[in-house]
């Protein structure tokens, strides 16, 4: 496992990442991959508290400090790992239903927690190329998947998820929106 240093300083996560050549180079593989690898074994108690890592979902390569449009995301669950390392991703459809977790957001970038609200569409589909299977993938992803790639996503284009907080009213609950 890679360890990564995770970039906190906001002038380089405002920066605008640029698209990746396709056929993946072996180097941009082997980063969005380790990126992947670095998710799964953050959320691992054990190697978490080894190499004192926070745990994490999602992973843009802009939090790395490359500029590159990649992100990973590793979402482990009781029955389940969804894993994805994905490539110029591009949002083709969204809901208009939207959605926000409880909790709030989180990032490995954001040192201290920013509360409040963060509404996204509840569903969206993705197209994107997927280094783990090798193919260009349409993603439809709903609920808690859909609010993680929308906040890497986000990633690639410089925005950071307390941007989307109302400032004057953070908890303000817009009607019809799911709680995740
Ligand atoms: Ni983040």
């Amino acid at each position: 496992m890679k360890l990564f240093e995770i970039i906190t300083d906001t002038k380089i996560l405002k920066q605008i990442s640029e698209e990746v050549k396709l056929p993946l180079s072996k180097e941009d593989e082997e980063l969005v991959l380790d990126m992947v690898e670095y998710l799964r074994a953050s959320q691992d108690e054990e190697l978490s508290e080894k190499y004192n890592i926070r745990p994490g979902v999602g992973l843009a390569a802009i939090q790395l400090g490359i500029k590159k449009r990649m992100l990973a995301v590793c979402l482990v669950e009781e029955k389940k790992t969804t894993s994805y390392a994905l490539v110029n991703p591009v949002i083709v459809s969204h809901s208009v239903r939207e959605c926000f977790l409880n909790t709030g957001e989180g990032c490995l970038s954001v040192p201290i927690d920013v509360d409040g609200y963060v509404y996204r569409p509840y569903k969206v589909t993705i197209k994107a190329y997927d280094a783990i299977t090798k193919k260009k993938v349409t993603i439809k992803a709903r609920g808690y998947l859909s609010i993680i790639l929308q906040h890497e996503m986000d990633h690639l284009d410089g925005i950071l998820y307390y941007e989307r907080i109302d400032k004057k009213e953070p908890f303000r609950l817009r009607q019809g929106a799911e709680v995740i």
